[in-house]
């Protein structure tokens, strides 16, 4: 019956609203439980023991040492493991990676758990764990770009093909009036989320209840099942707060389930939570890069080809994660010909993985500062090369954009940024301090996914509503957003619906990553919401009694808690009114949202957007400083400014962290990271980020989804670190093709 009932697309009063987040208070003022937070009755510290090799094996631990700890209750290590089901050195799923859980002595990365301890205290437990002093059988590691020869990876991390060819690039170059052959380093960024990874795991039986910040929190409900051998069913994860999850909290990585399979051993709930120095190595990280650009230009500077072949640092025993650097060359310029490639190398690290924007950060790093590179040597202006290189199908499949609000992204950034006075040749601009000042640009590009979710939306007999889903909140504010749109599907607003999240006891909300959280639970919010209103409907349009008695055919509009006829606003009804005379009962709707693969077939879907940046360089000293960067993003429908404002400044941020400060220094014959903490791997402070400007550029998107919704939360970081790197060559003449862009290397 609800084919009857016609609800007109449109978005309600809250969408659109700078709401502030949600959760912000209880954030800011300590009352938010994060995972870590939680002491369930009778709970055991745990503190695990990493390797401090990278390659070998671990041949002694002085166990008794620790047992004889008052404060230790349990020491588990490779003689003695807790039990997993599944073979750990497997992935059970695509997303999934082989976990260490003391299934052997061998050690294949630093900082990889070997041991661990239990303690009835935090104290106890790290001094065991100090008390095991292991010894070891060290091989000399491989790490770095040049540790063994590069292999072409059997695909991308999430199954793409490793080479991407269309047209004949070779012809292409070969034809080529002009052309560059560069070659650009990126390292090895460490997952730094505020809280770092913890776990507080509690056995009932075979139930097992988890705290833990996560990202995916109904599919980890899955590996988990495969590792303990028990149903989903049987596995609650609550995961309410997250401080931070830029893609390392998706899958469960091995002190995870390390302390989960400790729980089960000892009968008691175990907390463990990892030490900062603990996140370098077991919880995923972004693979270091070498990537050589060729492109060529005809003597219209049309790009007549673009070869990207990208080579990316892997661990040994997977190797399934190469940062995918080649995804930033597709779908962006209209090169005639395009060829990538991802290449590997193996080293003794631990898993590579999804960190925000994965290989469109690292790959638009490079690409970007090529393309400047081939403008200055065609003599065009940056933008103006980009504009000439301007695709308006999607290279290669030839789809077209479902929309691409690129050039309106080009002008309105260049307008704020004043990019028109800048001069063509680099070290013209000085300011009035001395500092030299140069300025640069780069395209942002990111994909537009949906995954798979479901939620259930309820109008109760009060008139309010409730909206569940199990979405994360990483501190993207999804808890504020998603229930904007909700409150929207539900005609109602915004402190009048509950919005329920953060257990994996409600529908499925799928990932919350890949920039595609909003458009996927959002959509299934506002199916669900809309179902609900339909059953509503139904039920005062058969109701002698309702002003909306017969409205079936001509349909109902759902505002402020009511109900009106399409047409005649005077005929209206409360919700709680309709509920009453039908009976009292809550009525409930369901709903999902996932993307048709014949949208995804008729379209291309990507966000888009264009980064201006600002350097300014002592010229005694070389320092380096960003002090101005205007990013100007179009995102489709944006369904809280202030807060896709706040995502898009912070993937700038993590711009400026990966042009000017981020990078895992390797000790190359231990194979340690040398600046595991906060002192050492450097992050931009409130100092290096000055004059950031976030434009967003309206798009109207009929075919991305139903809501019309990109993502903004990765985006931000591409195109940004190009910007830069380009800047910093116009204020001093040096290209710099390998990044961070240290001091050392303007000197
Ligand atoms: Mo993101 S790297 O998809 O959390």
């Amino acid at each position: 019956m609800s084919d009857t009932i016609s609800l007109p697309m449109r978005f309600g009063s809250n969408s659109g609203q700078s709401v502030t987040r949600r959760d912000g208070i209880a954030k800011v003022t300590g009352a938010a439980t994060y995972a870590a937070d939680n002491h369930p009755d009778g709970m055991l510290y745990a503190v695990f023991v990493p390797a401090a090799i990278a390659r070998g094996r671990v041949t002694h631990f002085d166990t008794g040492a620790a047992l004889a700890h008052p404060g230790v209750v349990e020491v588990f290590t490779p003689q003695n493991p807790p039990p997993v089901a599944g073979n750990p050195d497997e992935k059970p799923f695509m997303f999934a990676v082989p976990v260490e859980v003391l299934q052997s002595d061998r050690i294949r990365y630093a900082r990889q758990p070997i041991a661990l301890v239990l303690g009835e205290t935090i104290e106890a437990a790290t001094e065991g764990a100090r008390l095991l002093n292991p010894r070891y059988e060290a091989e000399t590691p491989r790490i770095g770009m040049d540790a063994e020869p590069a292999t072409k990876a059997p695909s991308g991390p999430f199954g793409q093909p490793a080479e991407v060819i269309y047209g004949d690039v070779d012809a292409g170059m070969a034809a080529s009036q002009q052309s560059v052959d560069l070659t650009y380093e990126t390292p090895q960024q460490y997952h730094n989320a505020m809280e770092p990874h913890a776990i507080v795991a509690k056995w009932d039986g075979d139930r097992l209840e988890i705290d833990t910040p996560n990202q995916a929190i109904v599919l980890s409900r899955g590996f988990y099942a495969y590792y303990f051998d028990i149903p989903p069913e049987n596995i609650t994860i609550r995961s309410p707060y997250l401080g931070g999850g830029f893609g390392s909290k998706a899958v469960p990585y091995s002190p995870l389930v390390l302390a989960i399979a400790a729980a089960r051993k000892v009968g008691r709930p175990v907390k463990l939570a990892l030490r900062r120095d603990q996140m370098f190595g077991p919880v995923a990280h972004r693979g270091a890069t070498r990537q050589q650009l060729r492109i060529g230009i005809d003597a219209q500077a049309k790009m007549t080809a673009l070869d990207h072949i990208s080579t990316a640092t892997v661990d040994t025993f997977d190797s399934s994660f190469p940062e995918p650097a080649c995804n930033a060359s597709h779908g962006l310029y209209a090169a005639a010909a395009l060829r990538s490639t991802m290449m590997t190398v193996r080293n003794d690290i631990g898993v590579p993985g999804a960190m925000r924007a994965p290989g469109e950060a690292s790959g638009s790093a490079a690409l970007e500062c090529a393309m400047d590179e081939m403008a200055e040597k065609a003599g065009l202006d940056p933008l103006e090369f980009r504009l000439r290189n301007y695709a308006e199908r999607e290279p290669g499949t030839d789809k077209p954009y479902s929309s691409k609000a690129l050039r309106e992204c080009y002008a309105e950034g260049a307008k704020r940024f004043g990019w028109a006075g800048r001069p063509m040749r680099p070290g013209q601009m000085t300011d009035e301090n001395g500092m030299l000042v140069g300025w640069g640009m780069g395209t942002a590009l990111f994909g537009a996914p949906m995954f798979a979710a479901e939620a259930r939306a309820t109008l109760r007999p009060d008139g309010t509503g409730l909206v569940e889903t199990a979405a994360s909140d990483m501190g993207q504010g999804a808890w504020t957003a998603l229930a904007q749109i909700a409150a929207d599907s539900l005609g109602l607003p915004l402190d009048k619906v509950e919005f329920r999240s953060g257990t994996s006891d409600l529908p499925d909300a799928g990932i919350a990553g890949g920039s595609g959280h909003t458009a996927t639970a959002g959509g299934a919010l506002h199916a669900a919401g809309k179902d609900a209103i339909a059953r509503l409907a139904e039920l005062a349009a058969a109701d002698p009694d309702s002003p909306l008695y017969g409205t079936g055919n001509s349909g109902v509009t759902a505002r402020d808690g009511r109900l009106f006829a399409t047409g005649d606003e005077s005929r209206s009804e409360a919700y709680e009114d309709i509920i009453a005379r039908a009976g009292g009962s809550a009525v409930e709707g369901k709903g999902n949202a996932s993307r048709p693969p014949e949208d995804a077939e008729r379209h291309a879907m990507y966000a888009h957007g264009a980064v201006f940046a600002e350097v300014k360089i002592d010229p005694d000293l070389f320092q380096m400083r960003v002090t101005r960067m205007v990013g100007a993003f179009a995102a489709g429908r944006i369904i809280n400014p202030k807060l896709a404002e706040s995502q898009l400044m912070g993937g700038m941020i993590w711009g400026t962290s990966f042009a000017l400060h981020e990078e895992a220094r390797f000790d190359k014959r231990s194979g340690r990271i040398m600046n595991a903490d906060f002192a050492g791997y450097h992050i931009p402070v409130n100092a290096d980020v000055k004059g950031l400007e976030v434009i967003t550029v309206h798009e109207d998107d009929p075919y991305v989804n139903p809501l019309g919704i990109k993502g903004v939360g990765e985006i931000g970081v591409t195109g940004s670190v190009g910007a830069i790197g380009n800047a910093i060559w116009h204020a001093t003449g040096k290209r710099i093709r390998r990044f961070p862009i240290r001091i050392q290397d303007l000197l």
